[in-house]
């Protein structure tokens, strides 16, 4: 019997790659994915929790779908993810029509759970964090088709930022045996995949089991640039205290190793960088950067900031300002600080208030805007690869990827997606570039 899951994904990276585990796991079961929840037996939300929004936003889907349940007979409703793993008896508790609740280290035992209600056994918890490793037993033979890919390498977090609930809802951190990672790559690569990027919330602290040893991350990215058609490696999310001298000199040595990172620093001020137990400084961050980019001249930056952190002044905020101006990013993300319960900022004195919060996020994206315009119009009249992974927005376009991630648009054939040319960049917005193939270089697939 065909049954039809439609799972919905909230969040980062690795939210994405778990949605596909998912997948891969009830496909045994007969379950086929479904492109609306309107025609699933199975509905799954994989929440995100890292602010108060994303959490809040689980429960006002959660009433759609109750009342498409009421009409339907059969279908289950499953909670996954970080706010399944933070709330779990608050769902139980708050939604009545949702029969699972599932914790991102319990995927594998979807499957059961889904068995026991079939039995009628009720509703099904499960937020432990098990001793058996997840990996060992999710199916990772996927039948995902794509030219870029994530493939998830470490996961969980004890750096503990105070700001941050990942710790509490991805656990310690763990790293999976370098051998599974290359054999999931060469898996990835053989069904299509062109670039994968590694990903884990502390990416960076990578310390893999593998033959003769541990293995950081810079030798595990020279083993993977060993596979044949693999064209480009990126990683994310890394830390600056994790930044080692291997990952550096990889960057240096792989060409692969795309010169695009992304290196969260969270605030230019040393006082609010201690409050917010990032173990490192604002210089010890300008440090590494500029190793980086004498390792890597062409490396391109991406951030994250959070501003009003409890206690953060106007002095503080400008240390931020500061910091960015003179670091320079090609692209970034930023927040206005989110009280998470149960974290050590939510109980700090002196939060601050919604409106200077608004007026600095407003500020510091205005500069980040506008460095990152700056940059991609730097790029117009230079040749540049492109990685095409999709069509374009229009006929008879294509869309890629340049090695700064930034997204390209060219006229051409959709025969040329999976393929790396070269593009003479035309044109660039705030958010995109456009240009055209260079015949002279195009490159066969
Ligand atoms: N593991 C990654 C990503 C963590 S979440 C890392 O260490 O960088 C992604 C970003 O969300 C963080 O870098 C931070 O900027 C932001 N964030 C996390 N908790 C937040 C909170 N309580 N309020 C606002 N932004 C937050
Ligand atoms: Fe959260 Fe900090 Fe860990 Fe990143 S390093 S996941 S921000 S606790
Ligand atoms: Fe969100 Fe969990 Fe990722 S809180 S950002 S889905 S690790």
């Amino acid at each position: 019997m065909t049954r039809r899951v439609y799972i919905k994904t909230y969040g980062c990276q690795m939210n994405v790659y778990d949605s596909q585990r998912m997948a891969d796991v009830l496909k045994p079961l007969g379950y086929a994915p479904s492109e609306t929840p309107e025609a699933a037996d199975l509905v799954i939300l994989n929440t995100c929790h890292i602010r108060e929004k994303a959490g809040e936003k689980v429960y006002s889907e959660l009433g759609r779908l109750a009342k498409l349940k009421a009409d339907k007979d059969g279908m289950m409703i499953a909670v996954a993810g970080c706010t399944a793993q933070a709330e779990g008896e608050e769902i139980v508790r708050r939604a009545p029509s949702v029969d699972i609740v599932v914790g991102p280290q319990a995927y594998h035992r979807l499957p059961q759970m889904i068995a026991e209600i079939h039995r009628g056994a009720g509703r099904a918890l499960d937020t432990d964090f098990p001793a058996l490793d997840k990996f060992d037993v999710l199916p990772c033979e996927s039948g995902q088709q794509g030219v870029a890919q994530f493939l998830t390498v470490q996961e969980g977090c004890d750096k503990f930022c105070t700001f941050c609930v990942v710790p509490y809802t991805r656990g310690a951190e763990y790293s999976r045996p370098a051998q599974a990672i290359l054999d999931e790559a060469r898996r990835m690569v053989a069904g299509g995949a062109r670039e994968i990027t590694l990903l884990g919330q502390n990416v960076n602290a990578y310390r893999g089991a593998a033959a003769g040893g541990t293995w950081g991350l810079g030798r595990l990215i020279r083993a993977l640039a060993e596979i044949e058609d693999l064209r480009r490696i990126r990683y994310t999310t890394s830390h600056p205290r994790d930044v080692d001298d291997d990952l550096i000199a990889a960057h240096r040595d792989v060409p692969q190793l795309m010169p695009f990172l992304h290196l969260p620093v969270q605030s230019g001020s040393d006082r609010v960088l201690t409050a917010m137990n990032r173990k490192h400084t604002a210089d010890d961050y300008r440090r590494v950067v500029d190793r980086l980019r004498a390792a890597r001249a062409d490396l391109q930056l991406s951030s994250d900031f959070i501003v009003g952190f409890p206690g953060e002044t106007d002095a503080d905020f400008e240390a931020t300002m500061a910091l960015v101006r003179e670091t320079v990013f090609a692209q970034a993300f930023s927040f206005k600080y989110s009280r998470r319960p149960g974290t050590p900022g939510a109980a700090m004195p002196k939060q601050i208030a919604e409106d200077a919060k608004d007026a600095r996020l407003q500020a510091l994206q205005e500069l980040l805007i506008a460095q990152q315009t700056r940059f991609n119009r730097s790029l117009v009249g230079t040749t540049i690869q492109v990685l095409f992974d999709k069509p374009g927005r229009h006929a008879g376009q294509v869309g890629g990827r340049s090695p700064f991630l930034q997204a390209v648009h060219v006229d051409g054939p959709t025969e040329l997606i999976g393929t790396m040319a070269e593009v003479e960049i035309e044109a660039a917005s705030q958010n995109s570039l456009s240009g055209r193939l260079a015949p002279a270089h195009a490159e066969a697939a």
